[in-house]
């Protein structure tokens, strides 16, 4: 089980899409073996949104593992791909899951991660001589216009929220990326990053009041002076759908 739900994933599953590099997509593309079948693990895979994403744009053939938590979720991923029901806290000690991977991939996965689990995750990945794909991960911005009096408290609060636990340790949150890229770089990697912002424009009306909603439960969740807390949920989700636009930005 997991705080992701299916709907959830599905709102934002076309937003992620846009939003993801296609030059860094590109680049990983190009140096994946290419005449034999190359075998590709997805972290935290969900409901299948990364491979549907990828599986287009990467070399064929393709053999990917799906790992995931949830077996609700997983099982609304394509039979076409193999899956395991794991907690990734066990995945990532585990050498034989990530041994002989051309690519490990994760996408809205990485600020979830605490410093130790992403320590593993650079030994595996290195050990297997894996390339990796890290896509869509929050660091930390967000912009609204309007503005509102409050939004850089609550963004605050909500980065606060982003470290805390989550099932891999103290999350490294907003500072995941960063902190990704040098672990990878310490590990001999060459590594490049490229922004993945969410622009939520009036068409993603219902995207835009889930998210508000749970920043709010975020922000309330993490202030320590007294909130009404009613007023702080209805102040955010009233603000205006057609003039809302938010960057959860995302370098992958
Ligand atoms: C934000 S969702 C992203 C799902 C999918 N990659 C996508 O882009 O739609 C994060 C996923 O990580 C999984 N997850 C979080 N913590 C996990 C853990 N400790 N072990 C296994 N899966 C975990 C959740 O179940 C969820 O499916």
């Amino acid at each position: 089980m997991s705080d992701f739900t299916a709907d959830w994933l599905d709102l934002r599953e076309p937003v992620d899409s846009a939003s993801r590099s296609t030059r860094l997509t590109r680049d990983v593309a190009a140096i994946l073996p290419r005449y034999r079948a190359i075998d590709i693990l997805d972290l935290g895979a969900g409901t299948g949104a990364n491979v549907r994403y990828l599986a287009g744009k990467l070399p064929l053939p393709q053999r990917w593992m799906l790992v995931d938590r949830d077996e609700r979720l997983l099982s609304r991923a394509s039979k076409a791909w193999a899956s395991r029901c794991l907690d990734l806290q066990h995945a990532v000690l585990d050498a034989s899951l990530f041994s002989g991977r051309a690519l490990v991939t994760a996408s809205a996965l990485l600020d979830l991660a605490s410093e130790a689990w992403l320590q593993a995750l650079v030994a595996r990945c290195r050990e297997a001589g894996a390339a990796v794909l890290f896509a869509l991960t929050y660091d930390g911005r967000m912009d609204f216009a309007p503005a509102e009096l409050e939004d850089e408290a609550m963004c605050e609060l909500v980065n606060q929220h982003q470290r805390t636990d989550k099932g891999l340790g103290p999350a490294e949150g907003p500072a995941a990326v960063a902190r990704a890229s040098e672990l990878f770089t310490a590990a001999g990697y060459y590594v490049e990053r490229e922004a993945s912002d969410w622009e939520l424009t009036p068409e993603s009306h219902e995207l835009q009041r889930q998210l508000i909603a749970g920043w709010a439960d975020a922000a309330v969740a993490h202030t320590r002076v007294p909130v009404n807390t009613a007023a702080a949920n209805s102040r955010c989700i009233n603000v205006p759908p057609s003039g809302t636009r938010a960057y959860p930005a995302s370098p992958e």
